[in-house]
């Protein structure tokens, strides 16, 4: 069995361009969001985890990205880019990029050789309370393995192409790492997931049972408020936190126990973790110093009522939350159209307009081939 990879693996190409290049081009992939089932919350080094999580791509909920590049014109070590959001010029997100492609110059010194365009968009309404940094840090990691493929031809086999752009989504956004698989990713070294790295995340779906590949996740949105605590906050406050080696021991345990039970199909205890992290993530941020609470009265009402049906139909549904109010509602295939009738009919008046997204596991990043 070959072992996993290190830092250096993913060093092992001195990738510059000469002083003569002139190529310029463009280049397109969506990539979708995911949803954790154990919780990555807390962070060391450079967007290490302090402990592994698994989740599973989403289908609908993604990121549309194209990237422009051509030879820059001032020779510098800078990068020089513009990014564009739903085609309306945003120099607040190009800041943010341009930080995290200056992060990667040791890795790709010809990012400071070229100049960006980036061009993205959301598949989901705009400020719907939906995190999209795993989108859009995916799509983005993939358009630049794709980048270094065209100039330098160094990621050729698709397993190595998807471990780099896993590893880049990483350095972008820690959950990101888990998009680049189809249905379900585990992120973070653990010694139920054979070669899985803190560096990167590994694909998982092939571990486990097949209902898991049609897994539905739809996603109640009780807030579209913008959070009061950012997710980079968040993990930062985890240091300070007097619970966190606890919770970390705990996260690690829970992943063995749900591994377990979604190699053998079992849906009660599968369920029963899913939504222990749930709690257990807004129960972190409720210790935090200073604490803080991103659940709303509807996210409680939301909850409830999901138990109670649970109760008396005896099926299968369960809820996750990611940081923020929204509930994603978990379930098997079989039990959609009593599931579709129980959010019309209860559980769209916690959500804000009624607005639900419908979402299920997906097969991950597609690369987008322009018409000529
Ligand atoms: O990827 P980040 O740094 O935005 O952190 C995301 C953390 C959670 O979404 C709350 C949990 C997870 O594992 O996705």
């Amino acid at each position: 069995m070959s072992k996993a990879h290190t830092f250096d693996d993913f060093k092992n190409a001195d990738l510059r361009l000469s002083h003569s290049h002139t190529e310029s081009g463009s280049i397109h992939w969506t990539s979708p969001s995911n949803i954790a089932l154990v919780k990555y919350w807390g962070k060391h080094g450079w967007q290490l985890p302090r402990n592994a999580s698994i989740s599973l791509t989403l289908n609908n909920a993604k990121s549309d990205t194209i990237l422009h590049y051509s030879p820059k014109k001032h020779k510098d070590k800078t990068i020089d880019l513009s990014f564009f959001f739903d085609g309306e010029e945003r120099p607040d997100f190009a800041a943010r990029i341009e930080k995290f492609f200056s992060s990667l110059l040791e890795l790709y010194p010809f990012l400071s050789d070229l100049h960006f365009e980036i061009r993205s968009s959301n598949s989901f309404p705009h400020s719907a309370g939906i995190a999209s940094s795993a989108s859009a840090m995916s799509a983005l990691a993939m358009c630049l393995c794709e980048l270094e493929n065209r100039l330098f031809g160094t990621l050729n086999n698709t397993a190595d192409f998807n471990r780099k752009a896993s590893f880049l989504a990483r350095l972008g956004s820690g959950s990101a790492s888990r998009s680049i698989y189809p249905h379900l990713a585990v992120w973070g070294q653990h010694p139920s997931a054979a070669q899985s790295s803190d560096l990167y995340a590994i694909p998982f779906a092939d571990q486990v049972h097949k209902t898991f590949s049609s897994y539905h996740d739809d996603i109640l949105i009780i807030s579209k408020k913008e959070k009061s605590v950012s997710s980079g906050a968040g993990h930062n406050l985890m240091e300070g936190n007097l619970y966190a080696s606890n919770r970390y021991q705990q996260a690690n345990q829970r992943m063995e126990q749900l591994i377990g039970c979604m190699q053998t199909g079992d849906l009660e205890t599968f369920g029963q973790i899913v939504e222990a992290e749930a709690l257990t993530l807004h129960a972190l941020m409720m210790t935090s110093n200073p604490p803080y609470l991103l659940m709303e009265a509807n996210s409680i009402h939301a909850i409830k009522a999901v138990q109670s049906f649970r109760q008396s139909t005896k099926l299968p549904l369960y809820f996750t939350l990611d940081a923020g109010p929204n509930l994603h509602l978990l379930y098997p295939d079989e039990i959609t159209a009593q599931v579709k009738d129980f959010i019309n009919n209860e559980l769209v008046q916690y959500c804000e307009n009624g607005l639900y997204l419908a979402d299920h596991c997906g097969q991950g990043p597609e690369k987008i081939i322009e018409q000529a």
